[in-house]
């Protein structure tokens, strides 16, 4: 295909993101260019403190996957660009046109909602989480799921506004603002991350926002507001008040860089047993009785796989076991379906069924 029809093929598609695939060909974001080019520049420095040499990385809500290809380029060992592509105007051309064109192998699933990561039954050593949760109807159960992809040292980079002007700890849903539809404060952005055991490990928490244009308010509105404060109308202030209403979500928020780490243990949010999976991460709540999950979970892998065995199979483990565990735990399964699959081992099933017979003739 030559240069012409590659040409012919970028600009068929309505780009989110800017991209310069070489020999002259580039693509051009088309929406509040300024804004999101600013935007970019200040994640990028973010990312460039990041080490993604050799990691493991899953994007969240890629869209043409602008910030997979970076962290491609950046070294990163494995790339999954995720993004449920009926969520933008774009689709998925872009993402694939782009893979394509800059030969990349990353790995593109544009059917997966964040709603479904947990599906995948993978772990990732960093998790980009770019712009994406202010969009979502449910974004509790959004971080459930990423907490699921997360092993003991995984990093997860979040993108996104916060409130400046609500009350403290609370956020705005308005699912009719589709270009905001979840504005937490910082406060309830920090609960929510808390209580699908996630903490913010950031020193600061840097305001990336790009710089806001003031409010510009004409002669006439200033000459009218005098007019009505002279007139004493409450009603008429409030009027002009309410007229740059549209100017003001924008000076009201700040944007906010934040990098987070899962963590296991208590946590005293959860008076209850936490929904959606995320009790396995609560010493409280975990379901293999009597483990203690804050331990468990702590061990390194090869600690861990000895530990399952004896806590389970009451033996250490042989060298076919230990070795099959260790992978599958290495190659991104999560602990808990280790502990599953012992548990649904013949083995485990024989020692448990003497157990009770045992516990039965005690009692007769
Ligand atoms: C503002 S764009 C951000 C794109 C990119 N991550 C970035 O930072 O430039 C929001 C992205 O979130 C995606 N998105 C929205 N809801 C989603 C969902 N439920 N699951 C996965 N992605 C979603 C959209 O499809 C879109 O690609």
């Amino acid at each position: 295909m030559d240069v012409s029809e590659q040409r012919a093929r970028i600009d068929a598609i309505t780009w989110y993101h800017d991209f310069d695939f070489g020999n002259g060909l580039k693509a051009q974001t088309t929406v509040d260019a300024e804004f999101h080019r600013q935007l970019w520049r200040s994640i990028e420095q973010e990312l460039d403190a990041i080490d993604f040499q050799g990691k493991s990385v899953l994007d969240i809500g890629c869209w043409d996957g602008y910030w997979s290809f970076y962290a491609e380029r950046r070294g990163a060992r494995t790339v999954l660009a995720t993004d449920d592509c009926t969520q933008n105007w774009a689709g998925s051309a872009g993402c694939l046109l782009a893979k394509e064109l800059y030969g990349s192998s990353v790995s593109v699933n544009l059917n997966l909602s964040v709603y479904q990561l947990a599906s995948l039954n993978q772990q990732f050593d960093i998790i980009l989480f770019l712009g994406v949760y202010y969009h979502l109807f449910d974004p509790f159960y959004a971080l459930a799921q990423i907490r699921h992809c997360c092993h003991n040292d995984t990093i997860v980079l979040i993108d996104g506004p916060v409130a400046l002007a609500l009350v403290p700890a609370t956020a705005l849903f308005n699912f009719a603002d589709r270009t905001c539809e979840w504005l937490p404060t910082l406060g309830a952005l920090e609960q929510l991350l808390r209580a699908t055991y996630f903490s913010i490990i950031s020193p600061d928490v840097p305001d990336i926002r790009p710089p806001q244009p003031p409010i510009k308010r004409s002669k006439h509105w200033w000459l009218r507001t005098v007019m009505e404060m002279l007139k004493k109308s409450r009603l008429g202030i409030l009027a002009l008040a309410h007229e740059l209403e549209p100017m003001l979500p924008s000076t009201l928020q700040r944007r906010l860089f934040l990098k987070c780490a899962p963590f296991v243990g208590t946590n005293e949010l959860h008076y209850y047993r936490p929904p959606f999976g995320l009790h396995k991460y609560d010493s409280r709540f975990c379901e293999v009785s009597d483990c203690h999950v804050d331990k468990i979970f702590f061990l390194s892998d090869e600690e861990f796989v000895i530990a399952v065995f004896k806590k389970f199979l009451g033996r250490e483990p042989d060298q076919v076991g230990y070795k099959h565990y260790l992978s599958l735990i290495k190659s991104g399964t999560v602990r808990q379906a280790v502990i599953e699959a012992i548990k649904n081992s013949d083995e485990y099933r024989l020692l448990s069924s003497k157990r009770k017979d045992e516990q039965a003739s005690n009692l007769t």
